[in-house]
């Protein structure tokens, strides 16, 4: 093991760091999202080093990707061992067949929920496989609309994605016009419902308003081919929707013959408590889309449909890149760890663990205004004080910076950009989760004595 506990010896971002950074203002897009100054060197399990020696316990995994943690030993065995020969060669499937392809495809369709036949179409990203639901609900239904929720992220990458996407308008401004036929509704979210201070029933009002006022005002529902849905928001904020919505969604869908597709990039693989967070309501996807985690580290994603929805013909959709021999192999062998070292179960358990920490901090401090979430996927809101609700802003920020300067690496994100996603590797440890833990509420307690003030330039 290479590191034990998080170590900060030079405040970050360090001179090799900042050497680095002004390099990559200079010639990489400033279209990343960057929420600290955080120049990487090394890594293992669920640590993280920099340039300048300072050692990061990762509460963020790669926004929900790094699963495994970083370089799981069994991953990287894998992944060597195929190194010999025919790695560098692109274009299976696309072109030809290879066995491990096949293997892959159907360890997926083995997993995913719904006993039913199907067939997978591998991609790269988040986004791709999006792009692929959308074509591929067209083309079944010969419909031309979708349906999605504000607050929701399906990918960045194509005009079809972008178009679905709802959490910021600051990601969408620039880029119109974006692909018309998408009609947005709200997402239940309890803690801050538009619609009245009572959110209790928020899941069904947005199913009846679905229903009785937007099918009956601007999307027929026999012209629109899919739903798509997050079965929890990530980057909106963590937002675990009410019981019975997402039943009622697919009932709706069903009722009007509209695919239900499920995006579970960031839910999928065991980040919730099971493999995918469709198990909690025992959804059964038309289609579902995976990707972040699936290539236990390098980039692999997939779109999941019934076999009969997935009848399209030769040519009609095709990518080179797409089930490249090492990322398959490598995602097999990190769905294989997954299942055998029980990491849907640690992230239960862990997280619950976290959970418990985090509602107590929530009753200590009024700048936690809510604590939510499931297995590892947990979201902490922070507000200007709890009878506002006022966005905490200022203070997320200034919180994960003091967090990030004693060796604790978050994120935060939401509608309101004040929401800490945690999603640390499912590999997390008590230990680990209870030193996390206690660097975060310092930072805190700090900025709830301190106040945020203006947050100070970290770069
Ligand atoms: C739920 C969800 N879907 C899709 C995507 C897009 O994935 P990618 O960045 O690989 O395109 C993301 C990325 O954050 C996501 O969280």
């Amino acid at each position: 093991m290479k590191y034990s506990t998080p170590k900060v010896s030079v405040t970050p971002p360090g001179p090799k760091a900042r050497e680095v950074i002004l390099r990559d203002e200079r010639v990489v897009s400033p279209s990343n999202w960057r929420y600290l100054p955080l120049v990487l060197k090394d890594g293992e399990g669920a640590f993280l080093e920099d340039v300048d020696g300072n050692v990061f316990l990762d509460f963020n995994a790669a926004a929900a990707t790094q699963n495994l943690g970083v370089d799981h030993p069994r991953v990287i065995e894998r992944i060597r061992g195929w190194l010999d020969n025919f790695v560098t060669y692109l274009d299976i499937p696309g072109l030809f067949y290879h066995e491990v392809v096949v293997e892959l495809c159907e360890k997926i369709a083995t997993i995913t929920p719904g006993k039913y036949e199907k067939r997978v179409f591998l991609g790269l990203s988040g986004a791709d496989a999006a792009e692929t639901a959308m074509k591929l609900a067209r083309w079944y239904t010969r419909r031309p609309r979708f349906i999605a929720f504000t607050g929701s992220n399906y990918g960045v990458t194509g005009i079809g994605a972008l178009s679905l996407f709802g959490f910021n308008i600051g990601v969408l401004r620039g880029f119109s016009p974006l692909m018309p036929g998408v009609t947005h509704v709200p997402y239940p979210y309890p803690y801050r419902w538009p619609f009245g201070e009572d959110s209790s029933d928020c899941g069904m009002q947005v199913l009846e308003y679905l229903e009785k006022h937007i099918f009956r005002t601007v999307a027929p529902p026999d012209e629109v081919a899919a739903i798509f849905v997050e079965p929890i928001l990530g980057d909106g904020g963590v937002v675990v929707p009410p019981d019975g919505f997402l039943e009622g969604l697919q009932a709706i869908c069903l009722k009007h013959g509209i695919l239900l597709v499920v995006d579970e990039v960031q839910t999928g693989f065991g980040r919730t408590g099971s493999m995918f967070a469709s198990d909690h309501w025992k959804l059964e996807p038309d289609i579902l889309m995976l990707g972040k985690p699936m290539g236990g580290g390098l980039p692999v994603s997939a779109c999941v449909a019934r076999s009969e929805i997935m009848s399209w013909p030769r040519g009609s959709h095709v990518m080179t890149g797409a089930g490249y021999l090492l990322g398959c192999v490598s995602a097999l062998e990190a769905i294989k760890v997954m299942e055998e070292e029980k990491l849907a179960e640690n992230a239960q358990r862990v997280g619950g663990f976290m959970l418990k920490r985090l509602k107590a901090m929530r009753d200590a401090y009024d700048i936690v205004g809510d604590v939510r979430g499931k297995g590892l996927l947990i979201g902490v809101e922070i507000v200007r004080s709890k009878r506002s609700k006022e966005p905490g802003v200022n203070e997320v920020a200034k919180a994960c910076l003091l967090a990030f300067r004693k060796g604790l690496l978050t994120a935060y994100d939401g509608i309101h950009g004040n929401v800490f996603r945690l999603t640390p590797p499912l590999i997390l440890t008590e230990q680990q989760a209870r030193t996390g833990m206690d660097i975060l509420e310092e930072a805190l307690a700090t900025v709830q004595r301190e106040g945020a003030g203006e947050v100070e330039s970290v770069w």
